[in-house]
């Protein structure tokens, strides 16, 4: 995501606490307590500037959905965004996803969405991409046994590669499509997702879970 520097971006999303929630370590364990019910927990991590999390969690009002964001500058539009439709099922945090076991309890996420995440194209920057051996353990470690992952990409290459590291870390596929769009038209799309589908360009994505024993 081209990244503009928002002035005091910080301040600005501490001003949405009920949202933007401020020390998140100190709901770990605790999630479903702060949304009051049992709903389900769906995470989306690299959300950018928010508009399937809030698309989603209006459809789906009986999950609650938790969008993660590394960059406050980003952070600050998907909060700006969502704020105004007052839902009671969004949380949003400013975090990077290294730290996702410090934030939930091992069992506690039932879904997690990869969506055009950053592709890191050079190989020393493998470690860096979500669905490398740095992020995926941290995923299974959260997710509960049940729990799945859906990754959607424009990025042949780095959908490749996930494919690759998904066979080596004793996932299930459950579902993929080499063109998303041609298959279902009624998707949730991101920001990134639609300027690639005017574009004409085909939609990767796949569906994926752990099999058997927790890493
Ligand atoms: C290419 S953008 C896609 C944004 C959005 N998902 C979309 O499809 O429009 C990837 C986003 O993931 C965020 N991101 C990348 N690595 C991350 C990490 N380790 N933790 C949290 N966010 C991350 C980036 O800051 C960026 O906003």
């Amino acid at each position: 995501m081209r990244l503009r520097k928002v002035k005091n971006a910080n301040e600005k999303i501490a001003q949405y606490p009920s949202l933007a929630i401020q020390n998140p370590s100190n709901f770990k364990g605790k999630w479903r307590e702060l949304f009051g019910n049992e709903y389900p927990i769906h995470i989306e991590i690299g959300m950018g500037k928010g508009k399937f999390l809030l698309e989603k969690a209006i459809k789906e009002a009986n999950v609650n959905f938790i969008g993660i964001e590394k960059f406050d500058s980003v952070m600050i539009r998907a909060v700006e965004k969502i704020a105004p439709y007052e839902l009671p099922n969004v949380k949003l945090l400013n975090i990077d996803a290294l730290i996702l076991q410090e934030i939930f309890n091992n069992n506690e996420v039932d879904k997690i969405y990869l969506n055009f995440s950053d592709p890191w194209p050079k190989s020393r920057q493998e470690k860096r991409r979500l669905t490398s051996n740095t992020f995926l353990p941290i995923f299974q470690a959260i997710l509960t046994d049940c729990g799945d992952i859906e990754f959607k990409t424009d990025n042949q290459k780095l959908f490749e590669y996930s494919v690759m590291n998904i066979n080596k870390n004793n996932m299930e596929i459950l579902d993929f499509s080499l063109h998303l769009h041609q298959r279902d038209e009624s998707i949730i799309t991101t920001e990134y997702e639609d300027r690639f589908s005017k574009l004409g360009q085909p939609i990767f994505y796949i569906k994926i879970k752990f099999r058997g024993e927790k890493l």
